[in-house]
């Protein structure tokens, strides 16, 4: 099969694994930067342009979207969905996991467990919402923020107004959230493929950060996937519409919260912390999906 990973940086971790990994399951594989596709709608057909040449005869497309330039990558995917070629998470499910409050919607609307999460745009609200979340410590998240960015912990009411006066003043929105105590520090990343969860690490965060993204800093570890972690993981990632994700989880007191659904996640701690092959479970899991859409057609001038 001909695969097409669709990522901004072609020299990065999980996108040199993807191509390795295809070519060891005996695929080609291209890595594409979305910005340097060119879209054409025209005549009621949708193509896709790189380097001045039709991209045509893709099997599958593998989206990896990070935050830099969504708008444009999301065009990209969901143009390859117009020309009818089978993506591995789709242009819906990428948009609504990039949007943290949407997500929560979502999950909250599925009745899968979240931590209780307040939105509001009025300091005059602040004293009642926090009350209604236990008190100050309460965590501040940018709803545009991500890797741990824009993820803050604010030890008083005073310090929540100041912080969210900040926001609000640049014409941003944030959330509020319970802080969840017991797990200061601590989370689960589980990575859900094909819809079912195939791994998971225990991150634990640098000395002194309430906050265990591997990115700031955090470490990782092997975790057994208990059935309860498949099971909540696994209902995310198909509640926010992504067969491929990185799921966060805290093992609060009451049971297992979810914090976001990622739809890009990167994969080299994971590799490493449990020696799963994510790649190529990646490969199969695109190479699944063409197959059980064997009737579809492939790229070229397919009218919308
Ligand atoms: N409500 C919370 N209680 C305790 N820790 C939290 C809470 N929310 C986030 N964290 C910590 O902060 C990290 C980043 O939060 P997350 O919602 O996953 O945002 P990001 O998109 O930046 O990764 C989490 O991995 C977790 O360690
Ligand atoms: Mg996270």
């Amino acid at each position: 099969m001909k695969l097409l990973v669709l990522s901004r940086k072609p020299g990065i971790y999980s996108t040199r694994r993807l191509r390795e990994a295809a070519r060891i399951e005996g695929h080609g594989c291209l890595v594409v930067d979305p910005l340097r596709c060119v879209l054409h709608l025209e005549n009621g057909a949708a193509r896709v342009r790189v380097a001045g040449e039709d991209v045509a005869g893709v099997d599958a497309v593998i989206p990896r979207v990070g935050s830099y330039a969504v708008e444009y990558s999301l065009a990209v995917v969901r143009q390859f969905e117009l020309m009818g070629v089978p993506v591995l998470n789709s242009s819906a499910g990428i948009a609504l996991a990039k949007q943290k409050w949407a997500s929560l919607q979502t999950l909250a609307a599925s009745g899968i467990p979240i931590p209780p999460t307040s939105m509001m745009r009025f300091p005059t609200h602040l004293a009642a919402t926090i009350e209604n979340l236990g008190g100050a410590p309460v965590i501040l998240k940018l709803l545009r923020g991500m890797q741990g960015a824009g993820v803050m912990l604010a030890e008083s009411p005073q310090a929540a107004e100041s912080i969210m006066d900040t926001v609000w003043s640049l014409g941003e929105d944030i959330l509020a959230q319970k802080f969840i105590a017991e797990c200061r520090g601590r989370d689960v990343r589980v990575l859900v493929v094909g819809g079912e969860a195939v791994a998971a690490m225990r991150r634990t965060a640098k000395p002194g950060d309430f906050r265990s993204n591997i990115h700031r800093g955090g470490a990782g570890e092997y975790v057994e996937l208990t059935p309860a972690i498949c099971e909540v993981a696994r209902r995310a990632a198909a509640t926010v519409g992504l067969r491929v994700a990185g799921v966060d989880l805290l093992e609060s007191r009451e049971g297992l919260l979810v914090l976001e659904v990622n739809s890009s996640p990167g994969f080299q701690g994971l590799e490493e912390a449990t020696d799963r092959d994510i790649a190529v479970e990646m490969i199969r899991s695109a190479v699944k999906m063409v197959e059980e859409r064997s009737g579809a057609e492939k790229v070229g001038g397919r009218r919308i």
